[in-house]
């Protein structure tokens, strides 16, 4: 079993058995973020996009060090270390300044002048990607775990059965949710719009082995989304409005 794969504690830790904890503090200049299958996953799926990121396990500190009530504030401030990280090294490799943008009222990152991107976060992983928008419109992300979609069918207007990719039904749920999440993300900064799973539809028009691609429509505005089964219990996705 890979070590990031240890199983989630009862707060939703994922703490993993480590004797290398490198630490950091506030201040400190951030560890690097170690290469992630994710990440070459996504530039797959969307060559012409900026994709950064990685994983940050090993900034954690091993769980004997830290009582089960600062488990929580320990991975949070990983996640917004490794995600700080994350974005100025894409900036900088975009010979954009290093400067990690703000959050908008909204949620989402103002990004530089002339460019869109987007961000997700999940477990100990960590990507984000941008694009000029002379090329692309709206970009969103979005990296989610496959191993508990069967509640994910729970959720109201997650999507119709005619939705789910075909051949692929028992992960279908995971793979929607990710999708119309991408949607989300890539829609509401342009449009400024809020809305809901039912509010976005989704039709595959190729599915080919691990990956599969499609529009996906909300708000009257067509969206390309592209999703990669490759990595086992894991699913990647892009939606795109092309400039
Ligand atoms: C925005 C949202 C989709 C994030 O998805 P998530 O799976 O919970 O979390 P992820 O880690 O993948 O993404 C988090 C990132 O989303 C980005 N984000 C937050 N709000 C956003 C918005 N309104 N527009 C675009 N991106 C947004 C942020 O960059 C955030 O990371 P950061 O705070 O570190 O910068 C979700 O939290 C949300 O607000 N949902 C409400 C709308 C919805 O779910 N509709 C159903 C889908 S159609």
């Amino acid at each position: 079993m890979n070590d990031l794969d240890a199983p989630l504690d009862s707060t939703g830790l994922r703490l993993r058995e480590t004797r290398e904890y490198l630490g950091f503090s506030e201040g400190e200049q951030p560890k690097d973020l170690r290469m992630d299958p994710l990440v070459d996953d996504l530039r797959r799926l969307a060559p012409g996009i900026s994709v950064g990121g990685g994983a940050f396990a090993h900034w954690l500190p091993p769980p004997a060090d830290v009582s089960p009530d600062d488990r929580h504030g320990a991975l949070r401030q990983a996640i917004r270390s490794a995600t700080g990280k994350c974005l100025t090294d894409l900036l900088t490799e975009a010979g954009l300044p290093a400067v990690e943008p703000g959050h908008l009222a909204s949620g989402s990152r103002d990004w530089p002048a002339g460019h869109v991107g987007s961000v997700s976060h999940k477990g100990t992983r960590v990507v984000a990607a941008l694009a000029p928008t002379s090329d692309v419109r709206a970009l969103g992300i979005d990296i989610e775990t496959l191993d508990h979609v069967e509640g994910l069918s729970e959720i109201d207007g997650l999507g119709a059965a005619d939705e789910l990719p075909p051949g692929y039904e028992a992960v279908g749920p995971g793979i929607l949710f990710s999708v119309k999440e991408t949607v989300y993300k890539a829609l509401n900064p342009l449009t400024g719009r809020e809305f809901g799973f039912d509010g976005v539809t989704v039709s595959w028009v190729r599915v080919h082995s691990t990956e599969m691609r499609g529009t996906a429509r909300a708000d009257g505005v067509a969206v390309d989304i592209r999703c990669s089964i490759a990595l086992p219990s894991w699913v990647a996705s892009v939606a795109l409005v092309s400039a």
